[in-house]
């Protein structure tokens, strides 16, 4: 027989082994989508146009089948839905983003939409009265094309056009918006954007790419600012930007000191003038070298005057990260090409390659390595400290039809595994995870052709029916039961 005492610590291990094994009790749950990928409605009411409405109709060659965003989900109509299938999940905080030109037709603050603002006014309140917290992005990858023709992100004065559409929105949405995200990915916005990975899909690696990296901060810090000054106080919200998370990990030891470099080209590009103040040092000096190297006179990398490094220095209330996949880094040899290497890689003399026994995603360069979203999060904290952390996208891309996504459902429960352990074992300060996305999208240029989508879309239905995979019942069910 087994004495009482033997049955009491047998019940106090079993319950650490579960403590140990679930998410904390305010661990938040969500999924993600964003407005030019979700909403069509591309000319619903007022709206103004923006720099994918023109890329689509003016040049469809560059998308996949020249697909478009004019319907897209229908979450202009279907946002009901949304919201329901939101609540079907149990998630804690949805994250979208709000489209400019349907909040601002004419991108300037000088006329507000009605309609932009009763749209994001439902859905915001939808939400809320589901208990559903908003997690809003202010700007994702939809400038409005005014502005794109006027150089986007390249010119100084989108630091004040950025700022005038926050402060609309904070006027607007912040009594009800506790999290906020600034923009999205300055690295998918400048690099991607001018690497001709996704709108405006211009050329311009070695110039466009840094002065949009300048000034995509300042217009984030100008945000940030206006929303620490004016409305935190009265509303208590956070605000940061959030990062393509891109991870680099070094293929030889030999490799290291390129990786670091891959690290902060990609990452700490932004993380260090917020966290730290002003551009890596390391990253700096590579970059003036080789400015000077190619018969420059200063370096591509714009400097910031010492005001505007104060400035941008501090604008953050938590990390945000999108994480995806892992490359490995590997010292480029004579013509040697690795996997997508859409940047970075000819700045730094690098090539990529993925673990041996990695499973891919979709596409090719999407390797699956679960330990490198744990290998980042302990990276983030050595770097910036014991600050909160928000991931804000992590997700698995397929290019087929159905509802049986099991490679989708054994990416989710692996790389949640790695979050768990990074909060578990390594005290790790990861307050949110976000499954990228909750249905089926605008994959940007790949059209509809690539799918990361926990709920199918119909595209062929009149109201673009959802329908959830199995990898939206596994969440569902880790949501409720709070472990894996
Ligand atoms: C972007 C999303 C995109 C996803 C998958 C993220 O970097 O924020 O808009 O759909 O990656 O490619």
């Amino acid at each position: 027989m087994l004495s009482l005492r033997a049955v009491v610590l047998s019940f106090l291990i079993y319950s650490t082994w579960c403590e140990e094994l679930s998410f904390p009790p305010d661990f938040m749950f969500g999924a993600a989508s964003a407005a030019y990928q979700v909403e069509g409605g591309w000319k619903a009411a007022d709206k103004g146009e923006s720099l994918w409405d023109a890329l689509t109709h003016e040049t469809p060659s560059k998308v996949f089948d020249g697909n478009t965003g004019d319907i897209a989900c229908d979450s202009y109509n279907q946002w009901r839905r949304d919201i329901e299938m939101a609540a079907e999940l149990g998630l804690s905080h949805y994250r979208f983003s709000l489209s400019w030109t349907r909040i601002l037709p004419t991108g300037f603050a000088n006329y507000i939409s009605e309609d932009g603002k009763n749209y994001y006014n439902n859905l915001i309140d939808g939400l809320l009265a589901r208990n559903i917290e908003p997690l809003v992005t202010i700007h994702h990858f939809d400038l409005p094309s005014i502005f794109q023709d006027m150089g986007g992100f390249t010119n100084p004065l989108i630091v004040d056009w950025f700022a005038d559409f926050a402060r609309v929105v904070y006027s607007l949405f912040a009594d009800r918006v506790k999290y906020w995200i600034s923009i999205n990915e300055p690295l998918g916005l400048c690099d991607a954007g001018y690497n001709g990975v996704i709108a405006p899909a211009l050329h311009s690696p070695d110039l466009a790419v840094y002065l949009c990296s300048k000034y995509v901060l300042l217009a984030h810090a100008k945000a940030w600012r206006i929303y620490d000054e004016e409305y935190k106080p009265k509303y208590h919200g956070k605000m940061t930007i959030s990062q393509l998370a891109l991870w680099f990990e070094p293929l030889r030891e030999e490799d290291e000191e390129r990786t670091a470099l891959m690290n902060a080209f990609c990452e700490e590009r932004f993380g260090h003038p917020i966290f730290k103040g002003n551009w890596p040092p390391d990253l700096a000096m590579l970059i003036e070298e080789r400015s000077f190297e190619k018969g420059f006179s200063r370096s591509r990398l714009p400097s910031f005057t010492q005001q505007e490094a104060e400035y941008i220095k501090g604008t953050y209330d938590y990390y945000a990260l999108n994480h995806y996949t892992t490359f490995l880094v590997k010292i480029a040899e004579g013509n040697e090409s690795g996997i997508w290497p859409f940047t970075g890689a000819p700045e730094i003399g690098v090539v990529f390659r993925q673990g041996e026994g990695w499973e891919t995603a979709a596409p090719s360069w999407f390797g699956i390595y679960p330990e490198g979203l744990r290998n980042q999060l302990n990276w983030i904290r050595e770097k910036y400290g014991d600050v909160q952390i928000l991931i804000t996208e992590n997700g698995y891309a397929d290019d087929s039809n159905g509802l049986r996504d099991v490679e989708r459902v054994q990416y989710i429960k692996n790389y949640l595994g790695e979050v768990l352990k990074a909060i578990k074992i390594d005290k790790i300060n990861v307050t949110a995870y976000t499954a990228w996305t909750l249905m089926d999208n605008f994959e940007w240029l790949m059209g509809y052709k690539i799918k990361y989508g926990i709920y199918e879309v119909d595209f062929n239905s009149p109201n673009r029916t959802r329908t959830p995979r199995d990898s939206a019942n596994y969440y569902a069910s880790v949501i409720k039961n709070r472990s894996l």
